[in-house]
Order: structure tokens, then C-alpha cells, then sequence
């Protein structure tokens, strides 16, 4: 099944205002719960009244990072030991905490892998610089991302994971990656991820697309072949955009 992701990123800063988004999106994501998983990644505050919103609904949960020890001295830190009670999924690795908060690799399949020993499903996103696309190796950056993120991994944890290819470039920008180089990083990733835990295993694994999704050109990204959803951040704050997303995305599927 594909999935169709809102990542709300720090937004919105009352606790009302993430309410009206959330019911709003649900009234329409409920009817297509069937062909399309959603789930949607409040900031860690809303996670509990967000969640109680979406109980029994279909629509998941998730929180947009977590740490990779389950307790202890961290100061700010929340674990997967706590999140597995309220979330069924994990953001990791997000661009955004890579360049903000000088995540790593080696941070990020630490990440990867204490979530997944929680139960919990991970989206690890990966995706290069414009300095790279323009230098023509955005094939190398990707590789290595996915390959160091799934370093703790084993076949055992496909099922579970997926992996959002989101160039940075696009994110939140405008700009739209385009699809043939989408595809052909899809395709890539697809094969490193068999490296890592072998190629059956890798089939299972979802890739999603990210960067300036919205209703209007969403519908190129999840007619690629490898593509099994998208991620998506500023379009998900709008409900009406963002049910339009998942709503395109079930007809796609629903055609497959
Ligand atoms: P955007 O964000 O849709 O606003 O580009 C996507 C993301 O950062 O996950």
C-alpha cells in the first residue's frame, strides 16, 4: 500500500490551530484509508491530543525524530521506548536536522535501528545538496546515505522501513525534482538498500519522494514505477491540499 506522509515540521504553535488541521484532513483521509496509509507527524507536543484525534480512525501517527538510547541522561531527548505508546512510525534523518543540528550517518542509523527494535516504522530521508545535482553526483551522496543509514539493518526490518528520497534542493523551495532524475535515484536506492539487506528484503522496503509536494504535481511522482508514496511538509498544512494529495494518490494506486 503507498503511503502519503505529512510532516508538519515545527508548525503550528497552538495547540488549536493543530486540531482544525488534523480533523480537517482526517474528514477526507478517512475514505481512503483503505488504499492509502497516512500518517501524519506532529511536533512532539500535539503528539498525544493529535493522536486522540485519529484514534480508530486508520490514519497513523508518527513524530518527526527520536533518540537512540531508550532512557537515561540526554538532556531534551525523547526515546523510541517512549514514542512506541503513542506513534506507529519515526521520521529520521530529516535534511533539515542534518543541517541544522549537524545530524550524521553514523547518528542516523543509530536512530534507525533503536526505532526499528521498538516496534516502531521509520522513514529515513536522504536526498543530496544542489552543490551536488549541479557537480553530477548526487548518485554518489544518495549511495552513501543509505548505506550508512542502514548499517544496523537486517532483512528482518523491510517491512518496516521506508525510505523518503527528498533532494534538498526541493525542500520547501518550489522547485520540483524532475521526475526521470527521481526515478533514476529511486532505482538506485532500491539497489543499494539489497546490498544492505538483500534483494528480496529490499522489495519490501517503500521509497517515497519528498520535496515541494503538492496536489498539482504529486501525481507525476507516484506514477513512477519504484515510487510508493511521498512525503510531503508545507502542502500538509494545508487540509484541503493535503487531502487532495492522498486522495490522487489512491487513484494512482487504485489503476495499478
Ligand atoms: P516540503 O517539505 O514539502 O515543504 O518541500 C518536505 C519535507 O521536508 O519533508
Amino acid at each position: 500500500m503507498p503511503l502519503v506522509a505529512a510532516n508538519w515540521k515545527m508548525n503550528p504553535t497552538n495547540e488549536d490551530d493543530a486540531l482544525d488541521l488534523v480533523r480537517g484532513v482526517l474528514s477526507v483521509a478517512r475514505g481512503h484509508a483503505d488504499r492509502v496509509e497516512v500518517a501524519i507527524f506532529p511536533p512532539f507536543v500535539w503528539l498525544s491530543s493529535v493522536g486522540a484525534v485519529l484514534a480508530e480512525s486508520g490514519v497513523k501517527l508518527g513524530a518527526q525524530d527520536t533518540f537512540w538510547e531508550m532512557s537515561g541522561a540526554y538532556t531534551g531527548e525523547v526515546s523510541p521506548a517512549m514514542l512506541k505508546g503513542w506513534c506507529q512510525w519515526v521520521i529520521v534523518g530529516h535534511s533539515e536536522r542534518r543541517l541544522y543540528l549537524g545530524e550524521t550517518d553514523e547518528m542516523v542509523a543509530k536512530k534507525t535501528a533503536a526505532a526499528l527494535s521498538s516496534e516502531l516504522g521509520v522513514i529515513m530521508c536522504v536526498g543530496e545538496l544542489a552543490d551536488h545535482y549541479d557537480a553530477g553526483t548526487s548518485d554518489q551522496v544518495v549511495s552513501a546515505q543509505v548505506k550508512a543509514g542502514l548499517a544496523n539493518c537486517s532483512a528482518d526490518d523491510s517491512a518496516r522501513l521506508v525510505i523518503a528520497y527528498e533532494p534538498v534542493w526541493a525542500i520547501g523551495t518550489g522547485k520540483n525534482a524532475d521526475p526521470e532524475h527521481a526515478y533514476k535515484t529511486m532505482r538506485l536506492i532500491r539497489r543499494v538498500v539489497g546490498e544492505m539487506i538483500g534483494a528480496g528484503a529490499a522489495r519490501k522496503v517503500r521509497i517515497l519522494y519528498g520535496g515541494s509536494v503538492n496536489s498539482k504535481n504529486v501525481q507525476q511522482y507516484v506514477e513512477l514505477p519504484l515510487c510508493d508514496g511521498a512525503l510531503v511538509g508545507g502542502a500538509s498544512l494545508n487540509a484541503e491540499d493535503f487531502a487532495q494529495i492522498v486522495k490522487v494518490t489512491a487513484e494512482v494506486y487504485g489503476h495499478r
